[in-house]
């Protein structure tokens, strides 16, 4: 008989994980393939419904394979968005075009807000309490559009509903580590506002460790985080726009949410929620996550003149994107 001391069982179910389901909504594409094998490596994850309006079965075969606890499953076309998503805690969106070279993030709205609307409506109907993590650009109006959509449904809930702004924490982390020549992952640095240009806005003088930048070459930077997403676009000259980086991005973002959906505390990112925290009705900021999603928004850290001056900018900017979803929504 196995005899378990009640001291060993409570450490036991401590480091107990609560695996849930996770339903990856275009799991087929550029971001979706690779961010399903991240997933598929959690051991928070129990089962991973991968969804795509092409043919995935082949891509699930090939998860499959790989010798972890998560199972996978395949969904194909838009009748069976209501099957993959059922039951999910956590439903990731990377479906939606890339931009090609010349593009920027608004130019996608046409379409891929009909694709927003559509998995919004269905999750509406489906698995209104899941944790959402939206990637589909341009990001700055999704969000608005998604939380509209739920919210003529009745089932909004503003802390469930995330826009993945991780990769420009990512982008920033590595830049300011290469300027320091230090290893990436021993960068800290909030990473403010939104999804696009000067909307995206990280804040050098919260850099840890200490990072002093001042003049052009602080603007050089700041810059060169804003636009990293056109230097991926041009470098893949019209064959799409970041995936691998995005991928690595909104698994970490993901594993945050299973973190606090286990219970873990402090766990905090960047994320783009419904906000009070400026005069712009969405906006990134550094979130507490509980289980619930938004335990507590940090709101805005502590900010420089220049960075001050620069929210204020970027807030008419996001003002703007948020208004174009309202619009998008009466066409
Ligand atoms: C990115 O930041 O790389 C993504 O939002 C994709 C894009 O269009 O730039």
């Amino acid at each position: 008989m196995i005899s378990m001391k009640i001291g060993q069982i409570a450490r036991y179910s401590r480091c107990a994980k609560k695996a849930v389901k996770v339903a990856v909504v275009g799991a087929a594409g550029g971001i979706g393939q690779p961010l399903s094998l991240l997933l598929k490596m959690s051991p928070m994850i129990s089962t991973l419904a991968l969804h795509d309006l092409q043919d995935i079965k082949g891509v699930v075969a090939d998860l499959s394979h790989i010798c972890t606890g998560t199972r996978v499953q395949a969904f194909v076309g838009a009748k069976e968005l209501q099957c993959a998503l059922e039951d999910a805690a956590i439903v990731v969106v990377p479906a939606g075009l890339p931009r090609k070279p010349g593009m920027n993030r608004a130019d996608l709205l046409t379409v891929n807000g009909d694709v927003a609307v559509e998995v919004a409506k269905t999750i509406a109907f489906v698995c209104p309490k899941a944790l959402m993590a939206f990637i589909t650009n341009p990001i700055n109006t999704i969000i608005p559009i998604v939380a509209q959509i739920l919210k003529e449904r009745n089932v909004f809930d503003p802390n469930r509903l995330f826009g993945v702004t991780t990769l420009d924490v990512v982008r920033a982390r590595t830049f300011v580590a290469e300027a320091l020549c230090i290893d990436p992952r021993t960068v800290q640095i909030p990473v403010i506002g939104g999804h696009a240009g000067i909307t995206i806005l990280p804040l050098l003088s919260q850099c840890l460790p200490k990072y002093t930048v001042t003049g052009a070459e602080r603007d050089k930077l700041v810059k060169r985080i804003q636009d990293a997403g056109n230097e991926v676009v041009e470098a893949k000259a019209g064959a799409g726009s970041a995936t691998l980086s995005m991928a690595f991005a909104a698994a970490k973002f993901v594993d945050c949410l299973l973190r606090a959906i286990n219970g873990e505390e402090n766990v905090i990112a960047c994320s783009y929620v419904q906000s009070k925290v400026t005069e712009a009705e969405f906006f990134a900021t550094p979130i507490l996550l509980g289980p619930g999603g938004i335990y507590k928004n940090l709101g805005l850290p502590q900010l420089d003149e220049q960075e001050k001056k620069a929210v204020e900018t970027l807030v008419k900017q996001l003002q703007q994107d948020i208004a174009e979803g309202a619009k998008f929504l009466c066409k």
